[in-house]
């Protein structure tokens, strides 16, 4: 069954992980099996990310930046792509949440095109997270996974 692996960071009001979860339902509607991994909990490692097949990445707006996990999450790519290790290139779809802002979108866009393949629209959310957001990562979720089969 095809994998995907989705990492997020979520730490002030949870609405990363609610889109993150509204991403997993659609993927898992679409056959895939689907990993949640909150980089705010965890630091994913090496071999979970090699084992999956396309991965999700979503992000807070911090400071009109990625939040800090999601920053070494890239700085350890690109140290393992340095590395040898096949990392480049796996599908991903893309999100976020933001306050009054939003500039992350460009900065979470930078830095996926180094190593992804982006699938469909990066979704993005103000706060609170509504309807139509949900909405939109679901199907989000179902093109990745149907991108895979
Ligand atoms: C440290 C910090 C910095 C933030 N900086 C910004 C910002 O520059 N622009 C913005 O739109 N929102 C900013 N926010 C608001 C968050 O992006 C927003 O509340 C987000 O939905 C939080 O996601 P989470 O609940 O998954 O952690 C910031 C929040 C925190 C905690």
């Amino acid at each position: 069954m095809a994998k995907i692996l989705v990492i997020y960071h979520s730490q002030q009001f949870g609405n990363t992980r609610i889109l993150a979860e509204a991403l997993a339902e659609g993927a898992r509607e679409d056959g895939a099996e689907v990993v949640l991994i909150n980089t705010n909990e965890h630091r994913v490692t090496l071999q979970e990310f090699i084992d999956a097949d396309a991965v999700a990445l979503g992000t807070p707006d911090y400071f009109s930046y990625v939040a800090g996990t999601i920053k070494t999450f890239f700085d350890d790519i690109y140290q393992w792509d340095q590395a040898g290790e096949p990392v480049k290139g796996k599908p991903a779809a893309l999100f976020y949440s933001h306050g009054t802002g939003g500039k992350v979108r460009e900065v979470l866009e930078q830095f996926a095109n180094r190593f992804f393949e982006q699938v469909g629209e990066m979704v993005g959310s103000g706060r609170p997270i509504g309807d139509d957001a949900r909405k939109r990562c679901t199907a989000l979720g179902r093109e990745l996974a149907r991108k895979i089969k």
